[in-house]
């Protein structure tokens, strides 16, 4: 049975992933995690040798990125999915797509609007297929904007610059990826952002029509509990 697209977007660390995660399991809906996208692409660049500013030679591989998203099992629901790349053999790059490095590198990579073009066919096959098996929550910077325009779920997940340094510091070091700082983590963070709010194509901002959720003091419960209150009582 068909179900609702939700689409969530929002700053670096605003919990958008945590919640995401929590609405679509709520939900009984696939978790459609787009910033996973950018971040394989720009994993696949460095393994193949392209440049993260070489526009054509990215959009071409864009073209031909092959992804897989895995959901947790039941047993274990906290647990991140698992996100497979095609190469063409399947890689699984779970890990290694959130290192600061590859971080970096998607930023860069989402900045350039050939990119983004040639990834949005990937993203709506994903969340079409999702919809028609029950439902879709996709999170990034421009779900609610430019790649699901029409849905009438949309959220945009904010939160202060330090609530959110202070909790992708807290990931990096329950994944053993942080030989970084909070400050450190701020500084990178702070630069992202702008690089996401400033580009010509598809800048990071909140849809007209979106829930603004600020969740400096709210839990991951609260907050999840507000949107799902929120669908629920939408047509
Ligand atoms: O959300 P996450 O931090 O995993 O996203 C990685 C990068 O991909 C971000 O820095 C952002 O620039 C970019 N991104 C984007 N549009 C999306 C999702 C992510 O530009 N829809």
């Amino acid at each position: 049975m068909a179900g609702p697209l939700i689409a969530i977007d929002g700053p670096a660390g605003a919990g958008k992933t945590t919640v995401a995660r929590a609405v679509a399991r709520e939900l009984g809906a696939a978790l459609l995690d787009t910033g996973a996208i950018y971040r394989s692409l720009a994993w696949l660049a460095r393994e193949r040798g392209v440049d993260w500013g070489d526009e054509p030679a990215l959009a071409t591989l864009a073209e031909s990125l092959r992804i897989e998203f895995v959901p947790a099992p039941a047993s274990e629901p906290d647990s991140p999915q698992r996100v497979l790349v095609r190469a063409p053999e399947s890689a699984d790059v779970t890990a290694v797509i959130r290192t600061p490095e590859v971080s970096e590198g998607a930023s860069r990579v989402s900045s350039l609007p050939a990119v983004r073009g040639a990834l949005l066919g990937i993203q709506r096959a994903i969340a079409a297929k999702a919809v028609e098996a029950g439902g879709c929550v996709a999170e990034g910077r421009d779900m609610g904007t430019v790649v699901f325009p029409n849905t009438p779920h949309k959220f945009f997940l904010t939160a202060s610059s330090g609530a959110r340094a202070d909790r992708r510091y807290r990931e990096l070091v329950a994944k053993g990826v942080a030989e970084t700082s909070v400050g450190e983590v701020e500084a990178q963070m702070r630069v992202r952002d702008q690089r996401d709010s400033s580009r010509d194509s598809a800048p990071l901002r909140q849809a007209d029509d979106a829930t603004l959720v600020d969740s400096s003091e709210m839990g991951v419960e609260q907050v999840v509990t507000h949107i799902l209150a929120a669908v629920r009582a939408s047509p």
